[in-house]
């Protein structure tokens, strides 16, 4: 079957990493979301960070959420909503992700950056790039910005600036394109020497 005819959904499961009470970035986690699930031939699910079962006391499979790596094994894809936290991500983000290993690779991942800030979590989602490589997913070019966003969105979670709709279009085709054709290369393209 070529990408081009494989009609089965992809699974892009949405993460929310902060669990800082009010947390702004559950808003764009939750609006991000709700987006996805409307593209056809998406399926995903938001998964928050906050509900993780995670040892604190061991590192790698030893301190693993067994569900989390279930919906990390089957995902084609990955969304991280990430808020900036001295322009580095949050420590149990980075705990949770450090939980699993090959259920990543050859996987997309795209990110959410989240900022008070001008600059939409640009610095974050620079300094997170060398943690995703190293983990063996495969980032795309388009990122999701979402700045002053204490403006992006009223104190019940509504979005109040129309454009981020159109935004988010152009990164989840981005996203979707890579999620293909690394399922496809996954299922159809061996690697040289095994
Ligand atoms: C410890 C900490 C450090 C922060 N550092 C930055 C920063 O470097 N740049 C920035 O624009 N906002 C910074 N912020 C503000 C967050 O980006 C802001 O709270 C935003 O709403 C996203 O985080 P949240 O989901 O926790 O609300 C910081 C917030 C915290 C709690």
């Amino acid at each position: 079957m070529s990408a081009r005819t494989d009609t089965r959904p992809l699974f892009i499961p949405v993460v929310l990493g902060t669990v800082r009470q009010g947390r702004m970035s559950e808003h764009v986690a939750r609006f991000v979301h709700a987006e996805l699930a409307k593209r056809p031939g998406v399926e995903t699910e938001l998964v928050d960070i906050r509900e993780l079962k995670l040892s604190n006391t061991d590192e790698g499979g030893g301190a693993r959420d067994v569900r989390f790596t279930e919906t990390v094994a089957r995902a084609d894809a990955l969304v991280l909503v990430v808020p900036e936290y001295n322009h580095g991500y949050p420590g149990l983000l980075k705990h949770a992700l450090d939980t699993n290993l090959k259920e990543y690779i050859h996987k997309a991942v795209g990110v959410c950056g989240v900022s008070a800030g001008p600059f939409g979590g640009t610095r974050v989602i620079e300094n997170l790039l060398p943690v995703l490589r190293e983990l063996g997913l495969v980032t795309v070019f388009w990122d999701g910005n979402f700045s002053s966003v204490q403006k992006a969105f009223d104190a019940e979670g509504n979005l109040t600036d129309a454009a981020y709709v159109r935004r988010l279009d152009k990164f989840f085709r981005e996203l979707v394109w890579m999620a293909k054709v690394l399922r496809h290369g996954r299922e159809h393209v061996a690697l040289e020497g095994g």
